[in-house]
C-alpha cells in the first residue's frame, strides 16, 4: 500500500516539472490566496476574535482581496478552485498534510463521474499500428508541447467512415497508456441555454488537467462524434451554441493554458495543457476555421484489408478460427465496418438463445424465470454455441439481406 502511494507520487512530481506554466507562475508570483486554518473555539473565547473575518465563518479564510473566503465560495456556484480543498498547509492538517502525507482531493467522487477507466475492455484487442501511431504522438506531443520548437495543434481530429474502430481504438489506446480521459458527446454540445455547451467545454478540460494535477495520471478531453453536434448539414441552421462551442474550442486551441469558466481571472485560471481528441464522420462540416492545421491535426482513418484481418482475427482467434478463414470471410464480406465482423459472430449466438429459452418452458414463463426466481433456484445452464466458419458464413449472409431491406 505504501510502495504504490509512493510510486503514485513520485509520478506526480515527474509530471509537474513537465508543465512549465505552472511552475513558471508558481515562481513568478506568490498564489494571491492565503488560507489557515481557524483556531479552535478556546482561543476564539480568549478574545482572539479580533483576528477574524465574520462571525459566522469558521474558517478564517481571506482571498487575494481581504475578503472571507467561505463567503466567496458561497456566492460562485460553479467554483472550481478545488486547490483550496485539496491542499496540505491549506485545510485542516488533520486531513491533509500530515496524516496523508500528501495533498488530498475532496473532489475525487465528482471527478470520477466525468471521466472514465476502461475496466470493461477486458481481453486482448489488436490496434492497428498506424492509429495507435498518430493517437500517441499526438497526445505526447501535446505533453511536451513546451519543449518542442513547434507549434503543437492542441486538437486531433479523427475522421472516417461509421464503425471503423475511431472510437473504440482510442478507448483501447488510453487503456494501454494509463490515460484517464474526460469523455464528452455530442449532445452535451447542445442546450436549451444558449452558452452552456461552451461552457461545459471549458469545465471539462479545466477538469482534464485537475485529473493531471491531482491524481497524478494523464488525462485528455475526448469529444466523440463532433460532427453530429457541430456540423451543418444541407441548409441547417447554425446556433447559437454551435457558434459558442466553436468559439470556445478554437480559443482553447490559441490559448490552452487560460481557461475561464465565467469568473474574474484568477491564478488558478492557470491550467495544465491537455490534448482534445475528437473523432467524426466528416469534418468538411465543421466551421473551417476551427479545423484549420495549426487547431486541428485532422487524421483519416480506414482500416487496410491487413489491419480488418488483424482486428477481427484477434477477436476470433480463441474460437480456434484461423487466419486464413478469417482472410476468407473478410474476402466474402468486403467493404464491411468493423462492426459487422464482430455482429457475425454475436449473431450465431441469437439461435442458441432462442434454444435456451424453449429450455426453460418457452416465452410465456420468462419473466417469471428471468426475474422471480426462487432463493434456491438456478437458471438452466446456458451452452455458448460452437463457433464455426459455416455458422459466421450463414450470419453474415443473414446480416447481408437483412441490410438489403433496408436500402432497396
Ligand atoms: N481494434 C478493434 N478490436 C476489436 N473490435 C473492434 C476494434 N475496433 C473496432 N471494433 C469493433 O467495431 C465497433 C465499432 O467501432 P467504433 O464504435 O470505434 O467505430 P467508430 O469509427 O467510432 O464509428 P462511428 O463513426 O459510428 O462513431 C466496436 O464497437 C467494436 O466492436
Ligand atoms: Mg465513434
Amino acid at each position: 500500500m505504501v510502495a504504490l502511494d509512493t510510486t503514485r507520487f513520485s509520478f506526480v512530481s515527474t509530471l509537474s516539472t513537465n508543465f512549465p506554466s505552472k511552475s513558471v507562475h508558481r515562481t513568478t508570483k506568490p498564489p494571491s490566496l492565503s488560507v489557515s486554518c481557524s483556531k479552535s473555539s478556546s482561543t476564539d473565547s480568549n478574545g482572539d476574535d479580533s483576528k477574524r473575518l465574520s462571525q459566522q465563518s469558521s474558517w478564517e479564510t481571506k482571498d487575494s482581496e481581504g475578503n472571507d473566503y467561505l463567503y466567496r465560495l458561497g456566492k460562485e456556484a460553479d467554483n472550481m478552485n478545488i486547490a483550496v480543498g485539496a491542499r496540505s498547509g491549506i485545510i485542516d492538517d488533520l486531513f491533509a498534510g500530515n496524516f496523508l502525507g500528501r495533498d488530498s482531493d475532496i473532489v475525487f467522487d465528482y471527478r470520477q463521474k466525468v471521466t472514465r477507466s476502461f475496466e470493461y475492455l477486458q481481453g486482448d484487442y489488436y490496434i492497428a499500428p498506424l492509429f495507435m501511431d498518430k493517437v500517441v504522438c499526438h497526445i505526447v506531443k501535446n505533453y511536451i508541447a513546451h519543449l518542442l520548437n513547434i507549434k503543437v495543434p492542441l486538437i486531433l481530429g479523427i475522421w472516417g467512415g461509421k464503425g471503423q474502430g475511431k472510437s473504440f481504438q482510442t478507448e483501447l489506446i488510453f487503456q494501454a497508456m494509463g490515460i484517464e480521459p474526460v469523455i464528452m458527446s455530442a449532445g452535451e454540445l447542445e442546450s436549451e441555454r444558449a452558452g452552456e455547451p461552451g461552457k461545459l467545454i471549458r469545465e471539462r478540460y479545466r477538469t482534464a488537467s485537475q485529473v493531471v494535477q491531482n491524481q497524478g495520471k494523464m488525462s485528455c478531453l475526448m469529444i466523440n462524434d463532433i460532427d453530429a453536434g457541430l456540423g451543418r448539414f444541407g441548409n441547417t441552421q447554425m446556433t447559437v451554441n454551435n457558434q459558442i462551442v466553436v468559439g470556445t474550442l478554437m480559443n482553447l486551441s490559441d490559448n490552452p493554458t487560460r481557461v475561464s469558466i465565467g469568473q474574474d481571472w484568477r491564478e488558478s485560471d492557470v491550467t495544465n495543457r491537455v490534448p482534445i481528441i475528437c473523432t467524426g464522420n466528416d469534418l468538411s462540416t465543421i466551421y473551417a476555421p476551427l479545423i484549420r492545421d495549426g487547431r486541428m491535426e485532422k487524421f483519416f482513418w480506414q482500416p487496410n484489408l491487413e489491419d480488418i484481418v488483424n482486428i477481427v482475427h484477434r477477436t476470433y482467434e480463441k474460437d480456434g478460427i484461423s487466419r486464413n478463414e478469417v482472410i476468407s470471410i473478410v474476402n466474402t464480406f468486403p467493404n464491411q465496418a468493423l462492426d459487422f465482423y464482430g455482429a457475425l459472430r454475436s449473431r450465431t449466438y441469437d439461435r442458441s438463445i432462442s434454444k435456451w429459452i424453449d429450455d426453460i418452458g418457452g416465452v410465456e414463463n420468462l419473466g417469471r424465470k428471468l426475474l422471480k426466481l426462487k432463493k434456491d433456484e438456478k437458471l438452466p445452464v446456458f451452452t455458448p454455441p460452437e463457433q464455426t466458419v459455416e455458422a459466421l458464413f450463414e450470419s453474415g449472409m443473414a446480416s447481408i439481406r437483412k441490410a438489403s431491406l433496408y436500402t432497396a
